[in-house]
């Protein structure tokens, strides 16, 4: 069965936000920036991966692991080797030089050394060399950083990548409802991914600028309309909320319990965002959290945005 390597990097305040996506994405619970698995995910769907390398041959002797890809009769037009170095074992620089080159006498075909069609990656982890396929994530949410229209309660979108993977655990078959989606931000995101999801908001002007940003990127501008959350007739898999707060909204405590209460009856799931602790209000809306973590915008800081996962 065929193996990857998934090579996760953050800030040290995203950690807890990687360990809840990571969960959603891969059904486990985080282990730490190396992740050995057979489960095969896009590097790119994620903010917080890396790379993925896809492995040809693992041996804790680096000659046998020499042998292996030999066998293996892999050939590349354009390739070069890289060392990928890790911060569990350390290889010195010129013996890592040294690898690389013994490991690219082993491939047919070509090398390049500048811009090469194709990376071939080394690593020594855990005592075991590792060489396969690598692939650098590519930031694919950033293309979403320029929409025409925001407003200072937009989310960030590697948040609202996030939130999305976290709502979708990579099930592109869900029914995803953002109801408060502002300017679209988890929307664009959502079908980035390629995901089923609609949003909705409240303000004629808010939903009509959200619409024009989808389209902007050539999406179905339809896919987002002007609905009170209270008015929703049709049931989804999961919501993502963004709940309003009286800050740049004016909302009072009760509409914002409300709100809580009106996304019970149209979703299985929720993942739901807020300023402030509001476990009892989610409790009290009938919803079980499953999971929680508060997202700081730096290390130092005490306050941040509270993530629930609910059912
Ligand atoms: C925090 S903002 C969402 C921001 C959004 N996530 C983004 O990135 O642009 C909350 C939104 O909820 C909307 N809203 C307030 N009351 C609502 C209601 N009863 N039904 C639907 N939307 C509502 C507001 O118009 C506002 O755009």
């Amino acid at each position: 069965m065929k193996k990857y390597l998934y090579i996760f990097n953050y800030p040290p305040e995203d950690h807890d936000l990687c360990a809840l996506e990571f969960k959603y994405l891969f059904h486990e619970e985080y282990q730490g920036q190396y992740y050995l698995t057979n489960q095969d995910i896009c590097q790119d769907d994620s903010v917080f991966i890396k790379a993925k390398i896809d492995i040809f041959a693992m041996s804790e002797n680096f000659d046998e692991l020499l042998k292996e890809v030999k066998a293996l009769n892999y050939e590349y037009p354009d390739f070069k080797v890289i060392y990928v170095k890790n911060k569990m074992n350390h290889v010195e620089y010129r013996d890592s030089l040294k690898k690389c080159k013994d490991l690219s006498w082993m491939i047919e075909g070509t090398v390049k050394l500048n811009q090469p069609l194709h990376t071939i990656a080394l690593t020594y982890l855990n005592n075991m060399w590792i060489c396969g396929y690598y692939h650098h994530g590519i930031p694919t949410w950033k293309k979403h950083d320029d929409k025409p229209w925001t407003f200072s309660n937009s989310l960030d979108i590697r948040l609202a990548r996030t939130l999305v993977n976290i709502a979708s655990g990579g099930n592109k078959d869900l029914t995803i409802i953002d109801p408060c989606c502002g300017m679209g931000t988890v929307v664009l995101e959502g079908l980035a991914l390629g995901l089923n999801i609609e949003g909705y908001d409240i303000s004629r002007e808010i939903s009509w600028h959200a619409r024009k940003n989808l389209e902007y990127y050539g999406y179905d501008g339809q896919l987002i309309q002007r609905k009170d959350i209270h008015d929703h007739t049709k049931v989804y898999d999961v919501a993502i909320m963004d709940i309003p707060y009286n800050l740049y909204t004016p909302i009072t405590y009760e509409e914002q319990c409300s709100m809580i209460q009106a996304s019970r009856k149209i979703c299985k799931k929720m993942v739901m965002v807020t300023f402030e602790d509001m476990t009892k209000e989610i409790e009290q809306a009938g919803y079980k959290i499953i999971d929680c973590c508060l997202r700081k915008k730096t290390e130092y800081v005490k306050f941040g945005r509270y993530i629930y996962v609910c059912n």
